[in-house]
């Protein structure tokens, strides 16, 4: 062993236990390996996936994260028509307002209205509801730390190991400090899915993270789509340049042009 190579093993388990430990205490844990439909550059977002995801959202998360860039127009991007869109719409109350008297009133929902509403008035009583810590808008959740991280906090969630108090939070070592206002949100079960899929606790989180994945970028499906047809286009247009070519220097080079 040369001098160099003591020099590289003594670095390298200097540095290892650094990576991983460090992470955790800080970042959390590396999100679990799971797999999404719309993983690399030709996968697509599972329809049926997303709108699942959005029963659970619906009936689970709405209670505490709103999604403030989306309306229920945006459900024809899953492939909802246009009647379907107005007639889910039109089965909510939305607050609306004031009216000529100053009144607030309540009406039925319209596809231009916010799918899902902000459920707190102000972020001060949605953090006196929640151990003092607001809940965050997820609209953009999914593009800021990704599809997996969303899935390991849902499905994270631990007794607090010896040592460490989460006073009146959870434990749950995904989470940045592990230490967690939310309380855990998922235990199966918690929706009856309309396709009849069954709602255990891994399936209702990799559905919503789908769904979050989604709202935070709809027009991804497209874009890959537009990206491939361009690449397409490019190698064809590559062929036909190449072909022009040939057929122009090829008799040049031979001595037989007429030139
Ligand atoms: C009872 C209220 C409540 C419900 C219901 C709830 N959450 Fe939360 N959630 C919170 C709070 C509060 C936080 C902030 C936690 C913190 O910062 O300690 C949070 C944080 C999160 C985070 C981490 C955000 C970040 O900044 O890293 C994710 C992801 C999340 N929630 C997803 C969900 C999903 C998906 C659902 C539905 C399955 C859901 N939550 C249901 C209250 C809730």
């Amino acid at each position: 062993m040369t001098r160099w190579h003591g020099l590289l093993a003594v670095g390298l388990l200097a540095a290892w236990p650094a990576g991983p430990a460090a992470q955790a205490a800080t970042d959390g844990l590396s999100p679990p390996a799971v797999e999404f439909s719309f993983d690399g550059p030709f996968g697509r977002i599972d329809h049926a996936a997303a709108i699942r995801g959005f029963e659970v959202y619906r009936n689970v998360c709405a209670a505490c994260h709103g999604l403030r860039f989306l309306a229920w127009r945006n459900l024809a991007d899953l492939g909802f028509g246009e009647d379907d869109i107005r007639r889910l719409a039109a089965d909510t109350l939305v607050m609306d307002g004031p009216d000529d008297t100053g009144e607030m009133f309540e009406r039925s929902g319209r596809p231009s209205d916010p799918l899902i509403p902000e459920p707190f008035p102000n972020p001060q009583a949605a953090a006196a509801a929640n151990n003092g810590v607001a809940p965050p808008d997820l609209s953009l959740k999914v593009l800021e730390r990704g599809a997996p991280y969303v899935y390991g906090i849902l499905i994270g969630y631990e007794d607090p190991p010896e040592g460490v108090d989460a006073g009146a939070s959870y434990y749950n070592p995904y989470f940045p400090g592990s230490v967690i206002a939310m309380p855990k949100p998922l235990w199966g079960e918690d929706v009856t899915y309309a396709d009849g899929t069954l709602a255990t606790i891994e399936q209702e989180a990799h559905d919503v993270a789908t769904f979050l994945a989604w709202a935070a970028d709809p027009s991804a499906d497209e874009r890959k789509r537009m990206g491939l047809r361009v690449l397409i286009f490019l190698l064809v247009m590559t062929g036909v340049f190449y072909a022009t070519y040939r057929r122009t220097w090829t008799p040049v080079k031979r001595g037989d042009a007429d030139l």
